[in-house]
């Protein structure tokens, strides 16, 4: 095992918010353990670290897995010792279609990935962080964790039920030296949001309704996440924060 200094798990790292999260830990000098189900991009990104100097290790984990969560924060002690920050930022648009036409297995898709997967995640990230003496996690939820959104019923429900886990967790280990936040991000330029954004007339549509006049990077929401797992953010825990270009001010 080499000697290294803080210890994260990002999820949902292959790609967009995740991969730039991973990369702003590379750069602080934390060792970073990549957990996602693409595996060829994956393998990718880890090589990518590990050519910027960086302690990375990848790991399939479905989120909505439990066991495949346990195995990820194993990975993360096995390799790098301990975990220190945990980042719970994997998840999936889902179907288009208001609540009456939402297929069932669509809804129960989104559910396990974009909520219970940050349950069954956190559920073993803690565990670990109370061997270590503390740690602090961001969930990533979104906008759509504040507000409602016409035709994704699946994921406003999820990303607003995130924001609720996050400050029921926040209050269970405020004692124990575990901070948890939320962060919610405004219409950010990464895959997810590519077949939403193929025209020019929805994109100017999308872009109207972040008043700074463009969409978000990935490299903005990683710099407030681990801005909220550093001892910068000592005195935060149970909040939500909208990186958002103002969509929320509105
Ligand atoms: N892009 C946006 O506009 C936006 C806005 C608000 C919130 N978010 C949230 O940010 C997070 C990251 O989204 P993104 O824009 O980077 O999307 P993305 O599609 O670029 O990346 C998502 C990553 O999650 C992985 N993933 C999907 N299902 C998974 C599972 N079951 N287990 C493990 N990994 C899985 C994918 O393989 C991919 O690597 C998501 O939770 C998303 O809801 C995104």
């Amino acid at each position: 095992m080499e000697s290294i200094g803080s210890v994260a798990l990002v999820t949902g790292a292959s790609s967009g918010i995740g991969k730039a999260i991973a990369e702003q830990y590379v750069r602080e000098g934390t060792a970073v353990v990549l957990a996602d189900l693409d595996d060829v991009l994956g393998h990718q990104v880890e090589q990518e670290l590990r050519d910027m100097g960086g302690a990375v290790k990848y790991v399939r984990c479905d989120v909505s897995s439990p066991d495949d969560n346990e195995r990820a924060v194993e990975a993360a002690v096995r390799e790098f010792g301990r975990l220190d920050y945990a980042v719970n930022n994997a998840g999936i648009a889902g179907a288009g279609a208001p609540t009456a036409d939402y297929p069932i297995d669509a809804w129960q898709r989104v559910i396990d990935v974009n909520l219970s997967g940050a349950f069954y995640g956190m559920r073993a990230q803690i565990r670990a962080m109370l061997a270590g003496g503390g740690g602090a996690i961001v969930n990533v939820s979104s906008i759509l964790g504040q507000v409602g959104y016409a035709g994704a019923p699946a994921y406003v429900a999820a990303k607003h039920g995130l924001v609720g886990l996050t400050k029921a967790t926040a209050l269970d280990y405020a004692a124990q030296g575990i901070r948890v936040n939320a962060v919610g991000p405004g219409f950010i330029e990464t895959p997810m949001i590519a077949n939403v954004t193929q025209t020019d007339a929805i994109k100017a549509a999308i872009v109207a309704q972040h008043p700074i006049g463009r969409l978000g990077q990935a490299h903005e929401v990683a710099e407030l996440v681990c801005f909220l797992t550093s001892s910068k953010a000592s005195f935060i825990t149970g909040s939500y924060y909208a990186v958002d270009g103002g969509f929320l001010a509105r």
